[in-house]
Order: C-alpha cells, then structure tokens, then sequence
C-alpha cells in the first residue's frame, strides 16, 4: 500500500506518545492523574441537555442537516452582539461547524495553495500549524516569548515575509500560554493585515474563560475587524459541549462563503438536535458561564498555590482552563521533565515543546479534574521526591 506523503509530517503525535504511557502504568495498576488534553470534565447546564433530549426525540430530527438553520444563525447574531458588541449578517456572516477544530482544519484549503506562505504562533494550539501544512502551505512562525507577555511582535515580522504572507492564525486567550492581547495589539493587527493583505483567523475559543477583572471580548469587536477576516469561537468549554462538536467561524463574507462551498462538498451540516442545543446555549440563561469559569479558577488556584507550596514555582494564568508553567530550573527539555512527572509521580502534563519551539522550557497543565484529584495530584508531587521533602 501507499500513501500520501503528506501524512508523513505528522508522526505519531505528542499526544498519543502521553496517553501511551498513561495506559502502560495503569496496566500496571498505578495511578495515573491526567492533566495533559483540554478535554473539559464540566457538563452543560440542564436547559441545554433538555434541548437535545427534546429534539433527539422528534423523528424529523434525522434528515441530513445540510445548512445552519434560520433560527440558529438569527440566535448566534443575537449572541454576538450581546456579548461581544458585535453586529453579523445571518446569512453570511456566520458558519457553523463540527467543533471550531474543525473548521480550523479545513480553512486552510479554502485559502491556501501548496507553496504559500501562513504566518501561526509560536508556541501554538497544534492545529494552527497543521491546517496550513495539511494545505501543503509553508509556515512562519511568530514567536510569543515570556519577556514580551507572551504577545506576538508584530513589528519583529519581516517586510518580506509579510508581503509573502496570505494569512495568519492569532488566538488570544492563548492556549498554552494562557495570556490576553492588549486592545492595542488587536489595533496594530488589523493594521497589519491591510497593510500587507493578509487574512486573519482568530480564535477565541475561551473569551469567557478569563480571571479577575479583565473581561474577554471579539476581534470583530475592533474597527476593521470584519474587513480582513473572521473569528472561531466554539460551545465546547464555554458550556461544557465538547462532545457535541459545536463551533462557529464569523466574520467577514468573503472568507465565510469560501468555507461554507468548501464544507458543503466535505460534511452534511450539524445534527439538528445540537443546533437547538446550540441555541439554547447562546440565548439561554447565562449564570452556567459563570459558574464554569469559577470552577476553572478555583482548581487553577488550588494547582497553582499546591505546587508553589511544594517549591515549584508556578504563575496563576489570567485566563483559558490551563496553567503554563516553566520547568524546574535543573530540567533543560520539557519531555524528560514530562517524562519524570508521569514516572515519578504519576501526574501526566504535555510538554511546551509539543506546541512549537517556542515551547520549550514549559509544561502545560489541564484543569480538568476536580479539586480532590488536583490535591491528590499535589500529595502524589509531593511523595514523589522530584521537588525535595518540602511540606
Ligand atoms: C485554542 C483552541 N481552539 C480550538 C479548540 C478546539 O475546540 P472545539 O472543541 O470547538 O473543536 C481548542 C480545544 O482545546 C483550543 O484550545
């Protein structure tokens, strides 16, 4: 058999590589408490499941969706300009999509030739980067380092390459690094892309995932948003529907109507019972939000304070359901420290380095696990002896 060559890029994946270590000590019959994948562990609130379980239990409800209906493009507008400030036209300002993974898997097709150039993160949510390549496009990579917040420099983009460039991918609240942009960064982006005509996706996949007294908010929202490109936002932690596969990518026309041809030929449109769902997720009562993102921060305190306290010194994000931290300082490789964790104490976390180069010299730490397993992740730290005796 062969195949295409362009699966080589891809290995096996830092990921599988993790959960293959996780299901060899749990043969073994050892604990395993598993911090690496984002996959939220917070259910949808009971207004939402009842609107699958309502629309699940119609049998017109089994036709092949094909298009985003009337009443859930009309709700996602509403939302938008209820939350974000935001004004979208229904029918073409708005796409659904299978999860915002998804979607940001295919744009790359209906944007990219084999050869251009896309300009992605780093370090970056893995998609970023494999959405370009799986296009055959090339990529430039745009640091986010600690001494500058974790913010792209976009002044630090060489003329050349902008010109070259046909789009890029910025994502604030930031997976990993769990940083918000300033106001002015959005400014000088929007600047950026028409200057050099470069299309932008941005992904906003945990606005309402932010910590004290900063409020999360849309890139549509910044004058001239709409005018070089769109925003993905998805339902997956905001009301804990991952499993539903609800997304959306917004914004401009032009790049919206390219998806949806493109999706048309790929995919038969959402099930109908997680549109109603969706909808009873943007227009319901809100207070679910909010007690998601509490529950986010109250694990993040506990985990980070914990492994402070054990002498690891670990920042408190401002935002997203993920805690950044950098290695102790006797580690020089985010694997081997990665490695050691699961090892030694049993606590599985993804190494920077799976996230770009830039990565490097950090470890990422999902809060998806109640607070008793994050205490009990603590004390199996502690034992572990990898940060000293300390109590
Ligand atoms: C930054 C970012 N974008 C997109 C996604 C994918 O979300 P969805 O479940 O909507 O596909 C994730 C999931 O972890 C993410 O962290």
């Amino acid at each position: 058999m062969q195949f295409a060559k362009r699966m080589e890029q891809f290995g096996d994946g830092i990921f599988t590589r993790l959960s293959e270590i996780k299901r060899r000590k749990m043969a073994e019959g050892e604990e395993v408490i598993d911090l690496s994948v984002g996959t939220p562990n917070i259910p949808p609130a009971q207004h939402i499941i009842d609107a699958i379980v309502d629309a699940a239990s119609d049998k017109k409800n089994y036709i092949y969706a094909l298009n985003d209906q009337e009443d859930l493009l009309e709700a996602v507008s509403v939302w938008y300009k209820n939350r974000y400030g935001v004004n979208l036209k229904p029918e073409t300002e708005i796409c659904s999509l299978l999860g915002s993974q998804e979607g940001l898997a295919h744009i790359s097709l209906s944007i990219l030739d084999a050869g251009d150039l896309a300009l992605v993160p780093d370090p970056c949510y893995p998609i970023f980067a494999d959405g370009p390549r799986l296009a055959g496009a090339r990529l430039y990579y745009m640091p986010q380092k600690k001494e500058n917040g974790y913010i792209i420099q976009l002044q630090d983009i060489p003329e050349a390459i902008a010109r070259e460039a046909k789009f890029m991918i910025v994502s604030y609240p930031n997976n990993p690094t769990t940083r918000l942009a300033p106001d002015s960064f959005y400014r000088e982006l929007i600047d950026f892309a028409k200057k050099y005509d470069i299309i932008v996706l941005h992904d906003n996949a945990y606005s309402e995932l932010v910590f004290g007294d900063r409020k999360g908010g849309s890139f549509l929202a910044f004058p001239g948003g709409k005018d070089v490109g769109v925003e993905f936002n998805s339902l997956s932690k905001t009301y804990g529907l991952a499993g539903a596969r609800i997304g959306f990518c917004l914004g401009n026309a032009g790049v919206i109507s390219r998806l949806k041809t493109l999706k048309s030929n790929m995919d038969y449109g959402m099930f109908l019972p997680l549109q109603k769902a969706a909808i009873a997720a943007v227009t319901g009562e809100q207070s679910c939000v909010e007690v998601t993102r509490r529950t986010y921060e109250r694990r993040r305190d506990i985990l980070c304070e914990g492994l402070t306290a054990l002498g690891w010194k670990v920042e408190k994000p401002e935002a997203t359901m993920f805690v950044w931290a950098a290695i102790p300082a006797w580690y020089s490789s985010s694997e081997t420290f990665a490695l050691d964790l699961v090892e030694k104490a049993g606590v599985l976390v993804t190494p920077g380095s799976a996230f770009g180069p830039s990565g490097e010299g950090h470890v990422r730490m999902a809060l998806v696990q109640e607070e008793g397993v994050l205490i009990r992740g603590l004390d199996l730290i502690r034992d572990s002896g990898l940060f000293g005796t300390v109590r």
